[in-house]
């Protein structure tokens, strides 16, 4: 049912170029039959930051447009302003219900609050009896906060049963996704979501990203630096794929983020990312590193790799984080 025609481009800031959508056909796959089947726990898709969620899951949106039977609403819950860019969504009734709703800002966050009263509002325009409704909040801790986590998260799972009860509806899948390694952990506590991992492009998609690029370097160096994390791939063509200029950005934002750590500490988990998970979680917390959870997975696991960082339980979300690391704390 993935329709390779769809017309999905997205557009470059900062280059000025629009390009089609990569690879991930085994996550949108998974996705779909995930959605045809529905879940009775939402699911929360957990992965390096820039490693192309959002993307992936406009993509479903839109690809499950062309199905009657789907009813899909994609949230930005981070969207301060731009109602357009908040949303997405197969059917204009779900358009014309929010654009009634939300008159205040944040728009995305409010949206994210407002799940359920509109899912109520659209039963009254059009009637969710038999079919299969797709909810995705993206970023949605971020935008609501920690302290909300676990009780937002529930509140969607006692949606499940009341959208099948009340409103008859054939499957229900609630996605949720997040970057942050804290609001992860929360949600690791509780057994009425499953939390899932996704990592960043495979090689093959990381080839086609850089074709579409014009990348000037060779896919073998990308990879190593990059681990094919299409945000970082994308930046490094902004610094005009000047690596040394890009790998001194990256050096500066690291730096500051890892002042309080010893770097005695930081030195074992440069060679290995399996070494010390105390020290790891912290820098899970700051953007640089992921456990793996290998369990459940959209999409493909990444196979452990010393070079890129890649260990059994742990990974560097970039081989970059690890190359720059190992300079700061060697000339210590
Ligand atoms: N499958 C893909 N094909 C092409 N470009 C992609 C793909 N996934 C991500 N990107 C690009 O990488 C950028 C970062 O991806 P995004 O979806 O925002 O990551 P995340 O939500 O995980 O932080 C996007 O703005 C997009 O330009
Ligand atoms: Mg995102």
């Amino acid at each position: 049912m993935i329709d390779q025609s769809t017309n999905f481009k997205i557009y470059i800031e900062g280059i000025g170029k629009w390009i089609s959508f990569v690879d991930r056909e085994r996550e949108l796959k998974q996705l779909i039959n995930l959605a045809t089947r529905g879940n009775p726990f939402p699911i929360a898709i957990y992965g390096p930051e820039g490693c192309g969620k959002t993307t992936l899951l406009k993509y479903l949106t839109k690809q499950l447009k062309q199905h009657e039977n789907y009813i899909a609403i994609y949230i930005d819950a981070l969207e301060q302003q731009d109602l357009a860019k908040a949303i997405a969504c197969t059917h204009h009734e779900l358009w014309e219900v929010v654009t009634s709703l939300v008159a205040i800002t944040p728009v995305g966050e409010n949206l994210a609050k407002s799940i359920t009263t509109i899912l109520r509002k659209l039963h009254e325009k059009i009637s969710l009896k038999g079919k299969k409704v797709v909810v995705v909040v993206d970023d949605v801790y971020k935008a609501i906060g920690l302290n909300n986590v676990a009780r937002y998260t529930k509140m969607l799972y006692e949606w499940v049963n009341y959208l099948h009860t009340n409103f008859n509806v054939s499957t229900v899948l609630f996605i949720l996704t997040t970057s942050e390694g804290e609001s992860k952990r929360e949600l690791y506590r509780h057994t009425y979501v499953h939390v899932y991992m996704m990592w960043n492009l495979p090689k093959k998609g990381l080839e086609e990203l850089a074709k579409q690029l014009e990348a000037p370097i060779d896919i073998e160096a990308l990879w190593k630096l990059t681990g094919g994390n299409p945000r970082a791939v994308i930046d490094l063509a902004i610094h005009n794929w000047d690596v040394d200029n890009w790998t001194k950005y990256i050096e500066r934002k690291v730096t500051s983020t890892i002042r309080d750590i010893d770097p005695r500490e930081l030195k074992t988990l440069v060679e290995d990312p399996d070494s010390n998970w105390r020290i790891a979680t912290k820098l899970e917390e700051r953007g640089l590193m992921m456990e793996l959870n290998r369990a459940l997975v959209i999409g493909e696991e990444p196979n452990p790799n010393p070079e890129l960082g890649i260990g059994r339980e742990w990974a560097w979300q970039l081989p970059i984080y690890r190359q720059v690391i190992e300079k700061i704390v060697s000339s210590k």
